[in-house]
């Protein structure tokens, strides 16, 4: 059976949880702050925080962006439910606007079209980790004042105009789910260059406490905490970060595996000419995380038809 998708786990990962359970901390500590430094190193942001999952990364992005009841994000007609979730989460109303054929991003077009009075931000997902056009929604943002966030759930290691996707606008969400490149089981980033962002993201995923436990624990006089707002659970553990370094190690090498077995792909179904391949721009570097084809008009059966055919040769996709 050929899976959905199989996270690339290694002794290297076992070994790193492992060691990190004998430390007696496991909760959020010095793993995740080591692997959120290394992780905005990576992707050239100024800060990262760690985070449960991309939905939490999302809704905390929500909030620092001042989304609230009544307004409006404008967020693609086609992603997984968590986008417009995360929207919902904060009492506003996700307006959908229509993707390209090409790439399955939004379409900074449509896009326009449906800005109104209430808008106040655009959501923008990175498809199955092919790049969107960063550029256009940041000059539509400009245009009508409007914040930008990147979901970026798919997109870890991808590059848009020479830069690594994280490092580009205000506020970008990461998943670890095991659907993604890299896998910390579950979990979640948020990349900023905002150092407000930042301070306020730290607080909002430990129930906006003034001080955290690493803190509190390594002092030597008794500290008492403030609840300065009303905050969450969305810590991630250090056994998951313990495991998120030793993945972001190989990030580089995951994302050119992939690429090699796309362009193996795209040579054997090239004559086939009812299916369009995925297209990578120029200035566009996907991770691939996953291979999508668009069937033509001209394909002679059914979207549900191959996907049973495929599952009928022990070969899982997903529509
Ligand atoms: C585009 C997109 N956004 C958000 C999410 C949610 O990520 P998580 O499972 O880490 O909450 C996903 C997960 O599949 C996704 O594909």
């Amino acid at each position: 059976m050929i899976p959905i998708a199989k996270p690339y786990l290694t002794e290297d990962e076992a070994q790193a949880a492992y060691d990190t359970i004998l430390t007696g901390w496991i909760t959020q500590g010095p793993k995740v702050q080591e692997f959120e430094e290394k992780f905005a190193a990576y992707t050239g942001a100024k800060y990262a925080v760690a985070v449960s999952n991309c939905t939490t990364a999302l809704h905390l992005s929500m909030i620092v962006s001042g989304i609230k009841e009544g307004d409006e994000v404008i967020c693609p007609s086609m992603s997984y439910i968590a986008t417009a979730n995360a929207i919902k989460y904060v009492g506003a109303t996700p307006v959908f606007a229509e993707v390209q054929r090409n790439t399955y991003n939004l379409d900074p077009v449509d896009c326009q079209k449906r800005i109104t009075a209430k808008t106040k931000a655009i959501l923008v997902v990175h498809q199955m980790g092919m790049p969107a056009d960063v550029d256009a929604f940041k000059s539509l943002c400009d245009l009508y004042n409007l914040k930008l966030i990147e979901d970026a759930a798919c997109a870890v290691g991808s590059a848009y105009k020479g830069k690594k996707i994280g490092s580009h606008s205000e506020l970008v969400c990461f998943s670890f789910h095991p659907r993604k490149v890299i896998s910390t089981g579950d979990g979640g980033m948020i990349t900023t260059n905002r150092e407000d962002y930042y301070e306020r993201l730290k607080l909002l995923r430990q129930h906006g406490m003034s001080v955290n436990d690493r803190v509190r624990h390594e002092a030597k006089k008794i500290i008492f905490e403030d609840h300065v707002e009303v905050g969450y659970n969305y810590r991630m553990t250090d056994i998951q970060a313990a495991i998120g370094i030793k993945q972001l190690e190989k990030l580089d090498w995951l994302v050119a595996e992939r690429r090699r077995i796309t362009s193996i792909y795209n040579n054997a179904f090239k004559h086939l000419d009812f299916i369009q391949l995925p297209i990578e721009r120029e200035g566009y570097f996907s991770n691939y995380q996953s291979y999508a084809v668009y069937l033509k008009k001209a394909c002679m059966v059914d979207r549900n038809t191959i996907m049973q055919k495929l599952l009928d040769n022990s070969i899982a996709s997903s529509s």
